[in-house]
């Protein structure tokens, strides 16, 4: 059994007075939940403050990106070393990085290699945009990135991996993927190369979440199919009672 997860991308979104707020929030909205696995992932900046304001409730906390290196010259960005000393879990590949900010598979990859050096869980985005969708290049995209981003992990290094499938052309767009045409995506150009790669154990293991558009109105359909393992959840998770109902409802669906 794959214990759900449901994360939450603030993006470059929340200061540091409202990120204790909503975290807060979601403490007193979920106290008491279980079956899923609750993951923060606040700006930078915020995530000393969230950790705090976390205390015991149990959720974990994640950075949205991170620089390979350990340390040294490269101004601006965030290593390893610093957040591990906060988090459990680092977003890596998010298409917005890739679109804006030139991440690769190849930058992915170094990234994924190094967070699993130290401790820490990535979680790997992958994702065809809506010209690739619609050239019918999904599977191929797909595959490709997860070839590319996980190349060189060994079978005991993906038990810390999770994936993220996001449809560009879903994202922040109101329009989800379906959750049978998600479902299909991920059975056949996640887990099929993850059971080329790693081998089949390891393909049935790996948390596959889907991201896109999620609501409390259509996660228990996504949480109903088999290959979907939970959210990344962007938009949604800025709202208390939007992100803690999404929480809630996976518990349901999976349970
Ligand atoms: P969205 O974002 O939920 O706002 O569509 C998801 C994501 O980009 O991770």
């Amino acid at each position: 059994m794959r214990t759900p997860i449901i994360a939450g991308n603030w993006k470059m979104n929340k200061t540091v007075p409202e990120t204790i707020e909503l975290v807060r929030g979601l403490r007193g909205a979920l106290l008491g939940i279980s079956g899923v696995e609750v993951v923060l992932c606040p700006p930078f900046v915020s995530l000393w403050v969230a950790k705090n304001a976390l205390g015991q409730s149990g959720f974990g906390l994640g950075a949205q990106n991170m620089h390979w290196e350990d340390k040294g010259a490269f101004t601006g960005e965030i290593s390893p070393m610093m957040i591990k000393e906060i988090c459990q879990y680092v977003i890596l590949g998010h298409s917005e990085r890739r679109q804006y900010f030139g991440e690769t598979d190849e930058s992915v990859n170094r990234k994924a290699k190094a967070a699993l050096t130290h401790g820490l869980k990535p979680i790997v985005c992958v994702g065809e945009s809506l010209a690739q969708y619609e050239a019918g290049q999904t599977d191929y995209v797909v595959s490709t990135q997860v070839r590319g981003g996980l190349a060189g992990l060994t079978a005991e290094q993906m038990a810390n991996v999770a994936i993220a499938y996001e449809p560009i052309w879903a994202i922040g767009t109101g329009r989800a993927a379906t959750a049978e045409g998600a479902n299909a995506v991920v059975a056949r150009s996640i887990r099929g190369p993850l059971t080329e790669l790693f081998g089949e154990v390891v393909a049935h293991a790996t948390r596959v979440q889907y991201g896109g558009s999620v609501t409390p109105a259509n996660i228990i359909e996504f949480m109903s199919q088999p290959d979907l393992d939970g959210g990344l959840v962007g938009g949604a998770s800025l709202k208390t009672t939007d992100f803690a109902e999404i929480v809630k409802l996976t518990a349901q669906a999976k349970g």
